[in-house]
């Protein structure tokens, strides 16, 4: 194969690829050959889901039935930083909620969300394990704990 023709093959085009030949003919295929797109991807672009749909032999609208069903499966890239706000019990009990107010308005984005800049995405989770730490939140694998309405936000501008 020529150097020129190498640079026009996508090695992630050419992986989903694989993916979709190997579940074509199951029933079912959908929601895996999404989930593995999204493992390649890290979303899933609106050029990908009508590949998949070519692909499989599914018609676009079912497709996005499924995605926009499914709170696993992304339509937009993640941010730079995954902030995980906790509101497990021991969280919610010491006052999460609130912190989580002061994150979404500070941030402008909902649970799922990602910042027009691409900074930070903003998902909610039950426990991350730091009980003792009540309230805590992760940024990417970082375990923050004993938030305040008040330091938060300073936790917050350390992350570019
Ligand atoms: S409930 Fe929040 S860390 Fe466990």
């Amino acid at each position: 194969m020529c150097e020129a023709c190498e640079d026009l093959i996508d090695p992630k085009e050419t992986e989903l690829d694989a993916v979709i030949a190997r579940h074509v003919r199951e029933k079912g295929a959908l929601i895996p050959v999404l989930q593995k797109a999204q493992e390649i991807y890290g979303y899933l672009p609106a050029e990908v889901l009508k590949h998949v749909g070519r692909g499989l032999r599914i018609p676009l609208s079912k497709i996005y039935g499924v995605v926009t069903f499914y709170a696993q499966f992304r339509l937009m890239p993640m941010g730079r930083n995954v902030l995980r706000v906790c509101l497990g019990t021991a969280c919610h009990v010491r006052g999460g909620a609130k912190v989580l107010e002061t994150i979404e308005q500070e941030l402008g984005v909902k649970d799922g969300g990602t910042t027009e800049d691409q900074r930070f995405t903003l998902e909610i989770v039950a426990c991350i394990g730091a009980c003792g730490l009540a309230p805590t939140m992760m940024i990417n694998d970082e375990v923050h704990g004993r938030l305040t309405a008040e330091n938060v936000t300073e936790i917050l501008s350390k992350y570019e």
